[in-house]
């Protein structure tokens, strides 16, 4: 990465129960479009993510923008920037798509970025009215993703927003973060590697708790026996947004 990473985390430690869940996460998000991390089931993706937002207590350096986040908590972090779509969406089912997206407003000098949101996803304007419950899987990423770029955030962070997706919604949410990576980066935690390729520039791959590589994306996707030792895939070509793995 040639120009100075949006977020560096380094050593980043993570003490769950008296059970070392990460021990020694290094990682850069560029801060440019898309940075994907990788990583077998139970590799500590999703650990990782929740240490950057002080979710978990942690130890280690995570650098935003050059300024010390370890030690700082969660309602902070946000305020200065980050945004998250949980792998579980964090969508509320029994209220409209408006009523999602009010309740992620954040008092900010600009007001909440409305024109942005219908802007990249037309879609959630005309189903405003809809309950979100109701929306398929690709649109309820929309308003999760769409949270996130209400705020002037500058990174967001997607924890598997492909996973369980019929390919046909697969490639709709990779349209979706695609839009949404021109706006803001995006720390993309992702097992689609189809999705991978088409998005992110440079990668990071978790195995047991810590980095095992960090580099450009079209070189580790494009050495076969690296995919398969880092990640568990097979040799053969990905079929453009296929779902794999566990989805
Ligand atoms: N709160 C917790 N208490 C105990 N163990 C945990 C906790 N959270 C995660 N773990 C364990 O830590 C390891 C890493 O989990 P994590 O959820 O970070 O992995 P992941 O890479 O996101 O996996 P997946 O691909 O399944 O989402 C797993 O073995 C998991 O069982
Ligand atoms: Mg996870």
């Amino acid at each position: 990465m040639t120009a100075s990473p949006l977020l560096a985390v380094r050593d980043l430690r993570v003490l769950i129960g008296g059970r070392h869940i990460l021990h020694g996460v290094d990682l850069d998000v560029a801060p440019q479009g898309v940075t994907a991390l990788l990583g077998r089931n139970g590799a500590g993706k999703t650990t990782t993510v929740r240490g950057v937002l002080g979710l978990v207590p942690r130890t280690g350096s995570v650098l935003l923008d050059g300024e010390e986040t370890v030690g700082l908590p969660t309602h902070t972090l946000v305020r200065r920037g980050i945004g998250y779509a949980p792998e579980d969406r964090g969508i509320f089912a029994g209220l409209t798509v408006a009523e999602n997206l009010r309740l992620a407003e954040r008092r900010g000098a600009d007001g909440p970025a409305y024109g942005l949101v219908h802007e990249l996803f037309p879609e959630l304007k005309r189903r405003e009215k809809q309950s979100a419950g109701t929306l398929s899987g690709g649109q309820q990423q929309m308003v999760a993703i769409g949270r996130t770029l209400l705020n002037g955030n500058r990174l967001i962070i997607a924890d598997e927003p492909t996973k369980g997706l019929a390919p046909k919604v697969v490639t709709e949410v990779a349209q979706v973060l695609e839009r949404a990576a021109e706006a803001v980066p995006v720390l993309l935690v992702e097992q689609n590697l189809a999705v991978v390729r088409r998005l992110a520039r440079h990668c990071v791959v978790l195995a047991d708790g810590r980095t095992a590589h960090q580099g450009e994306a079209d070189g580790l996707l494009g050495d076969a026996e690296a995919t398969r030792r880092l990640l568990g895939v097979g040799r053969g070509p990905l079929a453009p947004f296929t779902a794999e793995a566990d989805s």
